[in-house]
């Protein structure tokens, strides 16, 4: 075991939150509840050290899992009040995070190799994955669709602002904002079809979309390895549909574009964000593409002193302290860096990961980054910036 390595494992363990019928990983400071997205990064890393947990911490995610399928995003194992007051729901929200959860679980497989867990997950994933692919892909278009800011993940990124009118305005009260949008779902209980139907924010995301993708490819193999082989196919099938729709619809021609759906038509988001890095990941990515997504990386995303930025320095809004509006998060290189290994891009990826873990060393485990100068921002332990030990590990040699 690396210092990096006893480093994160110590963090990890000190926001371990367990209690008779859930475990988990708290994302660190202010969060103390569990995240979705957070704790799929969590168990990439765990399962190197404590595999045990990081399953306990996966399954624990699909405690409050509904009939439909959905899963929340943010899970109130204690102090279910809050989730009464901000959500008027018992136990969580009823919103989604970015579903990488059966990419986790395959990853999870791969560190020790317990069938008996793949089965016991398999149905809870299935039922997941079906609600995503039908429910929220309301237009059939093979793209599913974020229905607030907070379901990405990104939050205040400035691919929101179509939604506020241009505005720079989420940099005030955005908080308040994104609450007053999540009342009408309250009024029809958070009925998930019915979500959709009113819903005046859908976004069908470039990088939702490409995890999606790879999420579909590996809840095949986990069909497969269980012996569900029709099932396995099917997935299968699914991955490829998801991957051609991110491929073909989402790309602009010289980048990859999230779309809004208004008024029944599709519109592309002209924003220079790194979501258009994800597809890097896909094999079905063009040389044409390839190249276009490379050059834009060398021109405008990798020069500044930290990189990746959440929106390119070339953007009027970009914020070197903004929360997502041009602050540096590993999650984000995490899926860039492993992007270009898929691509053989190995100098690139080495030089993106240099930087990274400089971040790390200097700045110590921070929420996120100042692209510019590296100081650490944010909350401070921060769970899911461990994945940096995950990355040397699939570093290819
Ligand atoms: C913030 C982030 C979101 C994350 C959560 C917990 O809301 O924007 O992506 O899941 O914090 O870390």
């Amino acid at each position: 075991m690396t210092d990096l390595d006893r480093k994160a494992l110590e963090l990890l363990k000190k926001n371990r939150v367990e209690g008779p019928d859930f475990w988990y990983t708290r994302p660190g400071g202010k969060y103390k509840h569990q995240f979705f997205w957070d704790s799929c990064f969590h168990a990439q890393v765990l399962r190197h050290f404590d595999p045990a947990f990081a399953k306990k911490e996966l399954l624990t995610l699909f405690r409050f899992q509904e009939p439909s399928g959905f899963v929340p995003h943010l899970s109130y194992h204690f102090d279910q009040w809050e989730a009464q007051f901000l959500w008027g729901r018992r136990h969580s929200s009823g919103l989604i995070q970015p579903p990488i959860v059966a990419e986790a679980a395959w990853a999870l497989y791969e560190a020790d190799h317990d069938t008996a867990f793949l089965k016991e997950i398999y149905p809870k994933l299935a039922r997941y994955y079906e609600f995503i692919l039908t429910v929220r892909d309301h237009d059939q278009d093979h793209l599913f669709s974020y229905l607030h800011p907070w379901e990405s993940g990104w939050d205040q990124s400035i691919e929101w602002e179509f939604a506020f009118h241009g505005r720079q305005s989420l940099n005030r009260q955005w908080r308040l904002r994104f609450w007053l949008m999540t009342l009408p779902f309250r009024r029809i209980g958070w009925e998930q079809k019915r979500m959709m139907e009113i819903a005046s924010f859908k976004v069908e995301s470039v990088d939702g979309n490409t995890l999606l993708a790879i999420s579909l490819g590996d809840l095949s193999k986990i069909a497969e390895k269980i012996g569900e082989k029709e099932e396995a196919g099917e997935w299968r099938k699914r991955a490829e549909t998801v991957e051609k729709a991110v491929l073909e619809d989402l790309w602009d021609g010289k980048q990859f574009v999230d779309r809004y759906l208004t008024l029944g038509t599709h519109q592309m988001i002209k924003k220079r964000t790194p979501v258009t890095f994800f597809p890097l990941l896909l094999p079905g990515l063009s040389d044409d593409q390839k190249r276009k997504l490379l050059t834009l990386l060398a021109r405008q995303y990798l020069p500044v002193s930290f990189p990746l930025p959440t929106a390119s320095p070339s953007e009027p809004h970009f914020n070197p302290r903004g929360y997502w509006r041009g602050t540096t998060w590993i999650n984000i290189n995490y899926y860039v860096i492993r992007g270009l290994w898929e691509k053989d891009e190995k100098e690139v990826a080495a030089d993106l990961l240099e930087k990274t873990l400089t971040l790390i060393q200097r700045s110590g485990f921070r929420e996120y980054f100042n692209p510019l100068t590296g100081e650490g921002l944010g909350e401070r332990d921060f769970s899911w910036s461990t994945l940096v030990v995950d990355l040397l590990r699939r570093r290819p040699r």
